[in-house]
């Protein structure tokens, strides 16, 4: 029995990276999905990817930060599809810079998206879940092992994260009267565009090649990349019944990283 057949799971941001792997896990797993990025390109890129057919994917441009997109992008899945069982919150951005230097513009972009565009989309996912007949269902938040660590020149990201980590607690306590099960995986080092992106900046500082600093960038224990469809295959078990018992958590999937 697949874990998630013939469930409905909203991801944003599924145009590349993450957001991509997780598209992958998913629809291994006998889902329909609904997929949103910035664009619709982004979007149906991964649905092209994953789905050729098109007969289980609906791909959309909602920015996360717009609640009137949101809405309306699961509004048209749950037409299309019947109804939302779970969402996953992977749209995310970084800005790099020191905490003494950076202009006031990151933090704001970074919390408008990371933790702004995460509450919104729970909540208006939620509302859908709790008033369709079986009430209930899953929803992951893409963390970071950031929001533990603290990493330097990543302040305002590094709060971000430790801010969807508590908002995951929060919902998780008061939404599990609805039968809606809330946790966050903590990501660190997955082969994605964003971590090229952090490479590139810290090797503009050290004079490194980015390409060689990126290869240095991997968990100790594991010795190589995370890869998007390795936290994909985590986040599938969190949205799926099996993961009953594990609430309101925020799990490493970071090689070893991070041990708490
Ligand atoms: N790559 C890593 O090592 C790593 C580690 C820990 C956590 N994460 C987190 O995982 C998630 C995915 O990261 P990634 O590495 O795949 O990043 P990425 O930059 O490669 O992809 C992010 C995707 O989100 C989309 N996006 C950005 N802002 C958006 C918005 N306002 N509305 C909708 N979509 C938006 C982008 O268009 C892009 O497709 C992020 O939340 C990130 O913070 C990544």
């Amino acid at each position: 029995m697949l874990m998630l057949n013939n469930k409905t799971i909203l991801i944003t941001g599924a145009g590349q990276g993450i957001g991509r792997g997780t598209a992958q896990a998913v629809i291994d797993a006998g889902a329909h999905l609904i997929l949103t990025d910035l664009t619709l390109p982004a979007a149906r890129a991964t649905a092209h990817h994953i789905d050729p057919e098109g007969d289980r994917t609906l791909a959309l441009a909602a920015d996360v930060t717009d609640r009137s997109a949101v809405a309306g992008a699961i509004e048209q899945g749950v037409e299309r599809f019947g109804r939302l069982d779970g969402l996953v919150n992977n749209a995310g951005v970084l800005a790099m810079g020191s905490a003494l230097h950076s202009p006031a513009d990151d933090l704001d972009r970074q919390l408008a998206v990371n933790v702004q565009g995460v509450a919104t989309c729970c909540q208006i996912a939620a509302r859908q879940m709790i008033t369709q007949p079986d009430e209930g269902g899953a929803i992951v938040n893409i963390a970071s092992n950031a929001g533990k660590v603290g990493y330097p020149n990543m302040a305002g990201y590094n709060a971000s994260k430790a801010a969807v980590i508590s908002l995951t607690r929060s919902l998780a306590a008061e939404w599990a009267e609805h039968g809606i099960n809330v946790n966050a995986v903590c990501p660190g080092g997955v082969e994605t565009p964003m971590l090229g992106e952090v490479a590139a900046w810290i090797a503009k500082r050290t004079g490194d090649e980015p390409e060689q600093l990126l290869a240095t960038m991997t968990p100790a224990q594991l010795g190589r990349h995370i890869q998007p469809i390795e936290v994909g295959r985590v986040i599938v078990f969190l949205l799926s019944s099996q993961a009953d018992i594990i609430r309101g958590q925020a799990i490493n999937v970071d090689g070893g990283d991070t041990p708490y």
